[in-house]
């Protein structure tokens, strides 16, 4: 049985005020085929026979319309506060059977390229089945860090590091043998369970107290603020031996900041001006002088002014803002 995880319950808070915790990115109609969650539903149906939607009591109702719209049957798990990925992962892999497969996605990502996907997600798939815990690398181009990076040879992890400062992204851009974690994963779900309870046996008894008093498919909220916030890469990616990753060839963008935002923006031909700055969200005539890399986020509440270069610090403005979320 192989079983679609979808991972929606995450606010993209870099992504301010475009995002917002009870409108989140993925379900932004950023584009013309729809929603980047619609869009991750639609790409894996073919591949997958079962789904589970692990996501947010604020915004469940947003995944439910896109779920009915699309007449997707699926297992709706969620939480009545985010508590990360390593969570949310458990959460799913509770609901599934020990030996079922799980494909591991965010809803938030742009792929290009359906034929190199599904060539990756079924090579996953085989590796899954025995007994390994797949990542999927992406041609690393930058030393971007937002990202998890994985040293790699063939299908072999060397070493997995989550979100390195700049000079270490530098380095390991420099040494070449570097994917970045495209944040997507494949496993049997006891292979997962075994090696969560082993490094973060915290987070595995306590999500799964939260996960035995659920009521209606909502997990209890005073136990949920239990379980330690963490994510799967840092809980297990970054010390699991039993890591193999898939190196993709399909065009991808996690969206994740501006940064990511205007590059794929602007590949995709929307404008700039001569020193590259660019405007997002109005059409409104808009100038800038004497200014460089700068990007205007327009929303009907909130103006966003940034450079690009600092995209990662968005976060903090939003974690200031609670009223305009
Ligand atoms: N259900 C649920 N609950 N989903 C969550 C939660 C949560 O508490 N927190 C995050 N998510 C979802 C997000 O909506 C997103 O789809 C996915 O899990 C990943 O979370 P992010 O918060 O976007 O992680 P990241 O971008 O900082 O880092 C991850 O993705 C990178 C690639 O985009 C890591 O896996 C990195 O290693 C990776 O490079
Ligand atoms: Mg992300």
């Amino acid at each position: 049985n192989i079983v679609h995880v979808i991972l929606s319950g995450g606010v993209g808070s870099r992504l301010w005020p475009l995002s917002r915790k009870s409108y989140p990115k993925q379900y932004l109609s950023l584009f013309k085929e729809g929603s980047l969650f619609e869009m991750t539903v639609n790409r894996n149906q073919g591949l997958c026979n079962q789904v589970i939607v692990v996501g947010n009591k604020d915004n469940n109702q947003l995944s439910r319309g896109v779920m009915e719209s699309n007449g997707v049957d699926y297992i709706d798990i969620v939480e009545s506060t985010p508590r990360n990925t390593a969570a949310a992962i458990a959460f799913a892999a509770f609901a599934a059977k020990s030996d079922d497969i799980l494909v591991v996605t965010p809803s938030d990502h742009v792929i290009v390229g359906d034929e190199g996907y599904s060539k990756a997600i079924q090579e996953g798939i085989e590796k899954a089945n025995q007994g390994y815990i797949v990542t999927f690398g992406i041609q690393a181009t930058k030393p971007e860090t937002g990202y998890g990076y994985i040293e790699y040879k063939g299908d072999q992890v060397l070493s997995f590091r989550e979100k390195p400062n700049k000079e270490t992204a530098e380095d390991f851009i420099e040494r070449g043998n570097f994917l970045w974690n495209s944040g997507m994963f494949c496993f049997r779900a006891d292979t997962l369970l075994q090696e969560l309870q082993q490094f973060e046996p915290r987070v595995y008894a306590t999500a799964l107290a939260a996960w035995q008093h659920k009521q209606d498919g909502v997990l209890d909220e005073a136990l949920s603020k239990e379980i330690p916030s963490i994510s799967i890469d840092y809980a297990v990616m970054e010390r699991s031996k039993k890591i193999r990753v898939v190196a993709t060839d399909f065009t991808w963008s996690d969206l994740g900041s501006f940064e990511s935002m205007y590059d794929y923006l602007k590949e995709t031909g929307h404008p700039t001006d001569e020193n590259g700055n660019m405007v997002i969200g109005t059409e409104v005539f808009s100038a800038f002088v004497g200014l460089r890399n700068t990007i205007l986020v327009y929303t009907k509440d909130a103006f966003l002014i940034l450079q690009k270069e600092s995209s990662q610090d968005v976060k903090k403005i939003y974690n200031t803002l609670e009223r305009h979320q």
